[in-house]
This record gives structure tokens, C-alpha cells and sequence, in this order.
């Protein structure tokens, strides 16, 4: 008798786990829960978008990233990207391309960014420059409106950053996005973490693209939006921002004219991974990567 009840006991357990199990994948399913991005700093020449194609589809099954976001603005060698590097970028993996101050940098691309609606350019620019500066990805249950934008301190003097953000944050919910992901590409720090407080509870993600240098400051607002200053860089490992150290120093020791060149050697791909509560469109899980 005794045994009996015990073999009814564990099986009993055993179904209530099986529906536990199913529940929750069930659940999992039908709501989708988190949203995962990957965000990768700038790729920098040929041999940063060589390094993002053996690197990004590894990085994208470590971290089960559903988006992956991966600023453009310097894949071509010298700056600026042609449609052969968006090409390339979006054949690696990516799915939308943002850039930044020398997004026009190569007219070649301007017909591009007026066809592809997943690379955009900073929302700030003139109201004549072609492309935009918001994409919306649709998944499902919910949409996602990705934003770029470019800072105004020692950058060319463009639109104010913060009521350009402010117009397509409203034009993002017209559009029923519940996630807004932002790429605010700029050089100083300060406005960069002025702008996270900023969007802080009205965008799910705030993060910085331009100066190269990965920062470690990655953190969640206090309103739930996940920030980080600079992703920093895809592209050579020994190099100043991606340029040959050498050709770096004499321009900087003699200030004349220079051609730059991108190093050979190890690279690296530095970036940070967002979680995204669905239901809130607040992050909730933030980590920085560099490989
Ligand atoms: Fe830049």
C-alpha cells in the first residue's frame, strides 16, 4: 500500500511539472516576454567588416538576440559606407544599419538610404538629406522603433539632438512602437548621458556611437531605460579609433596633411546586449561585450 502511494505521488509530481513546463513555454510563446538586442559599435574599414562577419553570428546565438543594431558610419575605408558595405553588414546579420556624422560622406550612398528602410541616418539632419532617421521593425507582438540621432557639441551644427529626439519618440508611438532603441551619435560624454536622463522612461534604450572608445558605464536608468555612453569600435585591435598609430601621431606632431589607413592584425568587436521587458518596453538586463 505504502508503495503504491508512492509511485501515485510521483507521478502526480511528474504531470504537474510537464504542465508547469508547458505552461511556461506557452506563456513564453504567446507573449515573447523580453526582447534581446545587440547593439555593435562602430564598424571601422575592411577589416572591421571582415571581423563582424566571423564574429556576429556566434555573438547573436550566445545571447539569443532577436535585433541586432549595428552602426555603419565608418565601414569604408578613409569613412562613410557604400551600398556594397551596407550590403555586406546587412548580409552578416544585421538588421538595421544607424550611422552618423559622415553618413553622406559618400553620395553613393544616398540612393540606398532613400530604398532600404533598415539603415537610417541621424533624424537631426537637414529636412533635404536623403534617407531617415527612425526604421520600425515589426515582431509580432510588439514593434520596435529604432532612432539615430547626432549630437551638437563639437559636431557640425545640425537641428538641437533634443527636440529632434522628442519629435520622433512621439512620431515612434504613433506607430505603435512599445520599444524605442535610440543610437545617439555623438563626442562628448556629458551629452550623451544628458540625453539618457532625458529620454529616460520614454525610450527602452539609449546608446552612444562616434568616439571609438568603449566607456564602462553601462547601467539602467532610474526609469528603466538601459544606457551606455559609447559602444565603442569594430575594427583593428592596435590602432587610434581604427587609424595606424603612426599615421595618427604625424598628423597630430606636424598637423599636416595625411592619408589614413587601417591597420592590419587582431581585431574587435565591442558592443552591449539590451533585454527588453515586452509588456513595459523597460530594460531590464544590460551587458557590455568585447571579443
Ligand atoms: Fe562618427
Amino acid at each position: 500500500m505504502h508503495t503504491i502511494n508512492l509511485i501515485l505521488i510521483l507521478r502526480y509530481k511528474l504531470v504537474i511539472n510537464i504542465l508547469l513546463d508547458y505552461n511556461n513555454k506557452y506563456y513564453i510563446y504567446r507573449n515573447g516576454i523580453f526582447m534581446k538586442i545587440l547593439a555593435i559599435g562602430d564598424i571601422v574599414s575592411r577589416q572591421g567588416c571582415d571581423y563582424l562577419r566571423q564574429t556576429l553570428m556566434k555573438l547573436k546565438r550566445d545571447y539569443g538576440a532577436d535585433i541586432i543594431i549595428v552602426n555603419g558610419e565608418n565601414a569604408s575605408t578613409g569613412n562613410g559606407i557604400l551600398p556594397a558595405d551596407a550590403d555586406f553588414i546587412f548580409n552578416c546579420g544585421a538588421d538595421v544599419i544607424t550611422l552618423g556624422n559622415h553618413a553622406l560622406r559618400r553620395p553613393e550612398i544616398c540612393d540606398y538610404l532613400e530604398e532600404n528602410d533598415f539603415i537610417i541616418r541621424p533624424c537631426n539632419y537637414h529636412p533635404s538629406a536623403s534617407g531617415k532617421g527612425m526604421t520600425l521593425l515589426d515582431k509580432g507582438a510588439v514593434k520596435v522603433a529604432v532612432i539615430n540621432a547626432q549630437g551638437a557639441v563639437y559636431l557640425d551644427n545640425i537641428e538641437n539632438p533634443f527636440t529632434a529626439i522628442d519629435r520622433e519618440i512621439e512620431n515612434a508611438k504613433a506607430e505603435n512602437a512599445s520599444i524605442i532603441i535610440i543610437d545617439f551619435h555623438a563626442e562628448a560624454s556629458s551629452e550623451k548621458r544628458a540625453m539618457g536622463f532625458y529620454v529616460d522612461g520614454r525610450a527602452s534604450v539609449l546608446f552612444g556611437t562616434h568616439t571609438h572608445v568603449q566607456t564602462s558605464d553601462e547601467q539602467i536608468l532610474p526609469n528603466g531605460t538601459g544606457y551606455i555612453t559609447d559602444l565603442g569600435m569594430t575594427g583593428p585591435y592596435y590602432s587610434v579609433l581604427g587609424i595606424e598609430p603612426e599615421i595618427a601621431i604625424r598628423k597630430m606632431k606636424t598637423n599636416l596633411p595625411v592619408r589614413f589607413s587601417n591597420p592590419d592584425g587582431p581585431c574587435t568587436v565591442e558592443g552591449c546586449y539590451f533585454e527588453i521587458d515586452n509588456k513595459t518596453g523597460k530594460t531590464v538586463n544590460i551587458e557590455r561585450f568585447r571579443r
